[in-house]
């Protein structure tokens, strides 16, 4: 991987704006970047979501920016069980070519049997929390994104916030699919820049070898097992200077697991019939995440007013280097500024994201003054979207 360069005079407009937008000279007070850039079109109240023109998608990206959050410290864990596609050459007619060439995976993590979602949520969380220099007291907010819960219910966030013992937080837990992460970025953004908490934890943790049918080569050979984390809090070393969020339900049935809820319970026929697992319909979601992936880039840039020239590195869901690759030629972003991190880790889901930043950071890539593309995609259909400027280190 290579780091590209930013360009400080957008950066430098960017900041601009946001001072004009928080002056009282667009003729309305504190008025973030994002809504200044939205009501050049859409005149509405500061604050609110533009009325619109909405069709069965919807996104939120166009709040007002008020106060700054970032990410202040960020951690990861990957189990050392590793599943290679060796092994699922063994289980189901597939091969290490084929999973390689469409995929580019050669190998996904397994969590020990002992162990549930909130076990790798935690040790995630623990880095994360040691990397900000922050305690489990100081936590106001944990939200933990993922579609592999310890259980229904209660939520894995409160079993986080237990073994953690951060017992002055908030807990809940965030179904978006792979998207879920960024969602996280989302909501804690809002509660830090509202004022509503001071430092929100954020995990993306997934086990979804125990929901993958080993017996469906189209699914088996993508997923992977592990979490990644990060504390939000008014500043940090990745400065959230832009985040929005989209869903389309009428998609539904792309991605899901369909037995184990209220429309069907968990019954002998139900697992019988192998619904507890995922499905996936792959073609058309392969289609479907290269395009709200790419679609929701355009609309950052849009909205900061940078190009594909200013970011240094994009982040996607690492769902399959295909799709990574794809995402990045259609934004204009050059292979060698794509994270790919799918070789030895696979699809994680709600946790790709974060592990790859971190990933990314731990191995030396990012360049104080840069700026990152964060794009996530995943079942609902959901997609959600960040930019990030690289603080100092400290
Ligand atoms: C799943 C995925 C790798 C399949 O790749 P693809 O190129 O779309 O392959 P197709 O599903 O069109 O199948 C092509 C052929 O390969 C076969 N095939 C599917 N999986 C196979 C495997 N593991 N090994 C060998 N052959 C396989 C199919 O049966 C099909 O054969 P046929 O033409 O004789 O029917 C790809 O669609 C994908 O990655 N989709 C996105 C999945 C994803 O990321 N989901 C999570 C998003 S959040």
């Amino acid at each position: 991987m290579a780091g590209g360069g930013t360009c400080p005079e957008r950066v430098r407009k960017v900041r601009e704006h946001i001072a004009y937008a928080r002056s009282a000279k667009g003729g309305q007070t504190r008025q973030g970047y994002s809504a200044l850039v939205n009501n050049e079109a859409t005149p509405r109240v500061p604050g609110s979501i533009a009325p619109t023109t909405r069709s069965t998608t919807s996104s939120c990206g166009r709040h007002t920016r008020v106060g700054t959050s970032a990410i202040a410290g960020l951690g990861y864990y990957l189990p050392k069980d590793v599943i290679t596609n060796a092994d699922l050459s063994s289980l189901v007619d597939t091969s290490d070519e084929w999973i390689t060439e469409r995929t580019g995976i050669h190998s996904r993590r397994r969590a020990d049997k002992l162990h549930a979602t909130s076990d790798l949520g935690f040790s995630a969380a623990a880095a994360a929390l040691e990397d900000a220099h922050l305690t489990a007291d100081d936590i106001d907010m944990i939200l933990v994104a993922t579609a592999t819960p310890d259980s229904p219910v209660p939520a894995t966030a409160c079993i986080v916030q237990k073994m953690l013992g951060a017992f002055g937080a908030a807990a809940m837990d965030i179904n978006a699919g792979c998207s879920g992460f960024l969602y996280g970025l989302h909501t804690a953004d809002a509660l830090v820049r509202a004022g509503a908490a001071r430092h929100v934890l954020v995990i993306g943790a997934e086990i979804l070898t125990r929901v993958t049918d080993y017996s469906d080569r189209r699914t088996c050979i993508l997923f992977g097992d592990g979490a990644g984390a990060c504390v939000v809090s008014a500043r940090g070393v990745f400065e959230l200077l832009y985040t929005g969020a989209g869903a389309d339900g009428t998609q539904l049935d792309l991605i899901s697991i369909p037995a184990g809820g209220s429309r069907s319970p968990a019954s002998n026929a139900t697992v019988a019939e192998r619904q507890h697992y995922l499905k996936l319909d792959g073609g058309r979601v392969f289609r479907q995440a290269v395009r709200r992936m790419v679609e929701a880039g355009h609309a950052a840039l849009a909205a900061t007013g940078l190009t594909s020239d200013d970011i240094a590195w994009a982040i996607p869901h690492q769902a399959n280097a295909r799709i990574i690759s794809a995402v990045g030629e259609q934004l204009g972003i050059a292979v060698p500024k794509v994270v790919m991190d799918v070789a030895e880790v696979g699809n994680t889901s709600a946790a790709s994201v974060p592990i790859a930043l971190a990933r990314a950071r731990n191995a030396g890539s990012f360049v104080a003054g840069q700026l990152i593309l964060l794009l996530a995609f995943g079942a609902g259909l959901t997609w959600a979207c960040q930019i990030v400027r690289v603080g100092e280190a400290r």
